[in-house]
């Protein structure tokens, strides 16, 4: 049972999905794995993620490790269609198409529930949120779940926190073979990437502002300094805004960022980054990008009052026309840029994040009944796996330990 725009657009789907997977040669080694061991045999998994190529792979191969798999997308803009038709097709049970308004992601988000999943794939912990406060029903015979972003792994927290967590949860954002590539790498490719397929303009010579500099900053930050911008970040955390000066990023406030700034971009999962108090003071011709995970880092309702008149300029682009002639433009609504208005993350990066999250969901499995209700980090053994598979996959060889080092290492002579 599935609920997409377009069956008829399987075909296309499945030749992105295809795409992907020969680009993700760890997960092809480990489905191979599940194939014959079938970890999820009789174990319904739901999954609420960026409902493309990367993510119907990784579906795919937890099918072949013998699940079935219930899925919805993660965010309204980022579904595509074809890979939704082609992954219903191929047997997992999806309810997804781009452009959901809340209430349809609300009814997507219970239909996946309907068939009481018992691991849960989050990106950004709404189906986890959903099973606490409506489905509890179904806490009893949970396994657990896995969360891909760094927003759902604080609301796993708060959670925790709050004394209210029901069982395991798996923090894949948190291991080093996510954050350091995916969130780094892959955002800042694909944030890039967004923002041109978009606009058409020129990075060269614009002040790029970046909001945070976190994992997903940084790399924003460095892949747009790469294109020839002068880079701009702003923070709250003087640790990390000395990391930014250090990279020889200019570093200030919002507000005076707000007059610099040719093309902003904010990425601190936190909220009202840019609000009416900058809009204000933006040169026209200012475009306003989101790579952080919900849509509240802009202040698209503030923008929407101030404007005298709003039109779509482009496809992914809303002009805004303030009161004094200037124009502000906002991209895909002020949205995860990279996959409203490109395809998300490069596959090689999302290779090893879904690799941990297959290993980690296989790992929750394997240790049903063990573990607490809490957030754990990812097992150390299974970073390094991924890491080293992804070394294998690409030919590429490193130095053994001797011995001798070994000893000298552990020794405290
Ligand atoms: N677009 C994508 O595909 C993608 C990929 C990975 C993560 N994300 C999302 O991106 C966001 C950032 O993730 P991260 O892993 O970099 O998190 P992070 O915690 O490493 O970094 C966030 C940074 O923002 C800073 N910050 C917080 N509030 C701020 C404020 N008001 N003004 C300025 N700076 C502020 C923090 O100090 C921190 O340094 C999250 O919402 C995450 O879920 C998106």
């Amino acid at each position: 049972m599935s609920k997409v725009k377009d069956p008829s657009l399987a075909p296309q789907g499945e030749l992105k999905i295809e795409w992907a997977r020969v680009h993700m040669p760890v997960l092809r080694k480990i489905q191979a794995r599940f194939e014959k061991e079938l970890p999820f045999r009789g174990i319904t998994i739901g999954m609420c993620m960026h409902l493309e190529m990367k993510t119907a792979a990784l579906g795919q191969a937890l099918k072949a490790g013998g699940a079935t798999v219930a899925i919805t997308g993660s965010n309204p803009l980022s579904t595509q269609d074809d890979v939704a038709s082609a992954l219903a097709a191929s047997g997992a049970h999806v309810y997804a198409w781009k452009g959901v308004n809340p209430e349809e992601h609300h009814e997507n988000l219970l239909r996946v529930l309907g068939h009481n999943p018992r691991l849960v794939i989050d990106d950004g912990g709404e189906l986890s949120v959903s099973i606490h406060t409506e489905r509890q029903q179904l806490i009893p015979d949970m396994i657990g779940a896995c969360e891909e972003t760094t927003t759902g792994v604080h609301r796993y927290r708060a959670l925790e926190k709050d004394g209210l967590l029901k069982y395991p949860v798996i923090a894949v954002n948190d291991a080093y073979t996510k954050y350091l590539f995916d969130s780094q790498h892959g955002t800042g490719q694909s944030a890039l990437d967004g923002v041109m397929r978009a606009t058409n303009m020129l990075i060269a010579g614009k002040t790029v502002v970046v909001g945070g500099f976190g994992w997903v900053g940084r790399g924003i930050a460095l892949r747009a300094k790469g294109f020839g911008a002068k880079v701009v970040v702003t923070e709250v955390d003087p640790v990390r805004a000395l990391e930014a000066v250090m990279e020889g990023y200019s570093v200030m406030p919002m507000k005076e960022a707000a007059k610099v700034g040719d093309i902003f971009i904010t990425a601190t999962g936190c909220s009202q980054i840019i609000t009416s108090e900058h809009f204000g003071e933006m040169k026209d011709g200012a475009v306003l990008a989101n790579s952080g995970h919900f849509d509240v880092e802009v202040d698209v309702k503030g923008l929407r009052q101030l404007a005298a008149s709003t039109r779509i300029a482009r496809q992914n682009v809303e002009e805004f026309k303030m009161m004094d002639g200037r124009r502000l433009y906002l991209l895909a609504e002020g949205r995860l840029v990279n996959l409203a208005a490109a395809d998300g993350h490069p596959a090689e990066v999302m290779d090893m994040t879904f690799a941990d999250q297959a290993l980690c969901a296989e790992y929750l499995v394997k240790n049903k009944g063990k573990l607490q209700p809490k957030v754990y980090n990812v097992p150390a053994d299974i970073d390094k796996t991924t890491a080293r598979l992804w070394l294998e996959t690409h030919d590429i060889k490193i130095d053994n330990l001797s011995q001798t080092q070994s000893q000298y290492l552990n020794s405290w002579q």
